[in-house]
């Protein structure tokens, strides 16, 4: 969703800020802005649609050493160029651009009205450019930061901001109010953006704001305060970004070099972190939790999306290997269901973003109820990573495409990491903690055995892309797999289609089949087989054409199926790394024969930052 880039130093500011832009694209936008002061004036372009159209439409730039821009994602008001960020004042005293919503715009708005103040746009953001130019017209406030601490005291809501004021122009005032918010630091000139992404290349001193502080910033430094205006000491982190991670090396799109960077992902989410000779798993980032291992009677794993996909995996996990009574929620339902807390449940936080807007509001309200939870983030530093009582990086590498792909498999490996970890404490043996071992250690390989069917694939995906429904099945461990082959589909190729269990499809989904529906049937040789080839014999009855995921030894699935993908040999709780990757070909090349926009599908955003 939005994304903000600033910089102040002593370089021409318009190109570093667009670059900066360009890397926060993947987060999905809708148009886009910048503002700059020069000769101690404020200048504000701003254009609907992709950056290039702003690149056009200002083929100069603007002038000045100091920059904010801001890639925007609707909320409030539509897409017009009036409702682009940044927003000015009345008298061009302050320019701002924001992530997040304001959830009492609408009260402030009237309530300036009524003073007499006139609005250009119809957006949240506008609300505060009127408050801070008013701390400073009227007096109130001596400095920009002091004026900008004073308007968002007045605010609900989340907000990432970023403020220009022609009356002070070396400084960039940035603050964080839910929304993320990073400096990034060099000699003689900083960097501010909304993700550390955007800074690549440029530095690797990084400064996270904290919720609720205010960053007076300028070339040479910053000052940070919180909203009570006491001084807040800040540690610079050193962040490594290769800056190659994030080119595409070759590759058309983000989503086919992710779907390839599989194997090296899951082998960083193992790196050190298993033990052959214990058969378990060594997780430094959960020793907090120590002995309470053996207390948890509950796991409730949340998240969204694919994330949530990877939670269903983990559920399955937990309950088959360690036992313990687990469930896969949606974070916004388990939220606004009141949830009930208790003391011996553990909550797992699953997000590749760390920034999702839904699984960050269910988390503080878990621990606000005090419950403990973890996390499973891709993003250092990021929001949930530093709000949870522990957790575990997934170290999968930036991944840029909004269709997540690579992050779902190393969510998975880390999950099973700690399902592992959890299972040998309690019931399972040690000859199988190491059986398990060595299948997470097999499974990089195994991935890539998968990956060599891509051109088998790919003419599966020309043959069936024109197809009106395509449906996936699986059950226990591959149903989560199903759903997000599913989801994969019908967000990058709009194709419509379901995620179903073998159960699930008898009741209501097996209408939708016709002669020569394509079916995706996830079949690996575990406890599921059986019924599932139940299930294939009922829907080739009804004409459907199955595309089956199997052993290659399996006889019955190759007479039913018009075409298996063959598993390697894996061990039963590592298949849905394998199983996966034939239905992330499968959607990414239907959507290539469809010419759709692979890594920017119409209407999404990578990480969603609004509930
Ligand atoms: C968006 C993205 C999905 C992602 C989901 C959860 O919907 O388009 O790809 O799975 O958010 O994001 P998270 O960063 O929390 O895993």
């Amino acid at each position: 969703m939005c994304g903000i880039m600033g910089y102040i130093g002593k370089r021409e500011a318009w190109p570093i800020v667009m670059t900066g832009l360009k890397r926060l694209e993947y987060r999905g936008y809708d148009s886009a802005g910048v503002g700059t002061i020069y000769k101690n004036r404020l200048r504000v372009a701003k254009q609907v649609g992709h950056l290039s159209a702003l690149d056009r439409s200002y083929p100069e730039g603007l002038p000045g050493n100091v920059a904010i821009g801001h890639t925007r994602w609707a909320t409030h008001g539509g897409i017009t160029q009036e409702n682009c960020h940044p927003h000015v004042d009345p008298g061009r005293l302050v320019a701002v651009v924001h992530n997040g919503i304001i959830d009492n715009a609408e009260e402030i708005k009237e309530a300036l009205q009524k003073e007499g103040a006139s609005f250009r746009s119809e957006t949240d953001t506008e609300v505060l450019a009127h408050l801070i130019a008013r701390e400073l017209e009227e007096g109130r406030a001596s400095s920009l930061v002091e004026a900008v601490r004073a308007a968002l005291l007045r605010i609900h809501g989340t907000a990432g901001i970023l403020v220009l004021s022609r009356l002070e122009p070396e400084v960039i005032v940035a603050a964080r109010i839910g929304s993320p918010v990073v400096l990034g630091i060099s000699d003689e000139e900083t960097f501010i953006a909304s993700d550390p992404s955007a800074l690549v290349g440029h530095t690797t001193r990084i400064v996270f704001l904290d919720d609720s502080e205010v960053a007076e910033i300028t070339a040479r430094g910053f000052r940070t305060i919180d909203l009570q205006n006491r001084l807040r000491e800040k540690r610079v982190e050193q962040i490594e970004f290769a800056p190659d991670e994030i080119a595409l090396q070759g590759y058309r799109h983000y989503m086919l070099k992710e779907i390839a960077e599989q194997p090296a992902a899951i082998d960083r989410t193992l790196r050190g972190r298993t033990d052959m000779t214990s058969g378990t798993a060594r997780l430094g980032g959960l020793k907090e939790l120590g002995r309470r291992i053996f207390d948890f009677g509950r796991i409730t794993l949340f998240g969204c999306g694919t994330s949530l996909h990877a939670a269903g995996v983990g559920q399955f996990l937990m309950e088959r290997y360690a036992r313990i009574p687990a469930g896969a929620e949606d974070a916004a339902e388990l939220r606004s269901r009141n949830p009930i807390v208790s003391q011996d449940n553990l909550y797992v936080a699953i997000s590749q973003s760390g920034e999702t807007a839904d699984v960050l509001s269910t988390l503080r309200e878990i621990k606000m109820r005090g419950g403990m939870v973890a996390g499973i983030t891709n993003m250092v530093g990021s929001s949930i990573a530093r709000e949870t009582d522990c957790g575990v990086y997934i170290h999968a590498g930036p991944e840029i495409s909004v269709a997540s792909t690579k992050a779902f498999t190393s969510q998975v490996t880390a999950l099973s990491l700690m399902a592992l970890l959890f299972a040998r404490m309690r019931d399972l043996p040690a000859h199988e903690g190491r059986e398990w071992v060595g299948g997470l250690n097999d499974a990089s390989n195994e991935v890539h055995a998968m990956l060599v069917h891509r051109d088998r694939i790919k003419a599966l995906a020309e043959e069936y892309c024109r197809s009106q429904y395509v449906m996936f099945v699986g059950r226990g461990i591959s149903y989560p797999v199903a759903r997000e082959g599913a989801l994969k589909l019908k967000e990058i190729a709009y194709i419509p289609c379901d995620g179903l269990s073998g159960a699930d499809m008898k009741h209501g989904p097996l209408s939708l089949i016709e002669q020569d529906s394509p079916v995706w049937a996830i079949v690996p040789p575990d406890e599921t087989r059986e019924r599932m080839v139940g299930n294939l014999q009922e829907l080739k009855a009804r004409g459907a054409a199955i595309l089956a995921v199997a052993a290659p030894e399996d006889e019955e699935v190759a007479r039913l199926a018009q075409f298996v993908i063959p598993l390697p040999p894996h061990h039963p709780a590592c298949s849905p790394l394998l199983t996966v990757v034939p239905l992330q070909l499968f959607a990414y090349y239907a959507a290539v024969a469809l010419g759709r926009n692979i890594d920017k599908p119409r209407n999404l955003a990578k990480s969603v930052t609004v509930e």
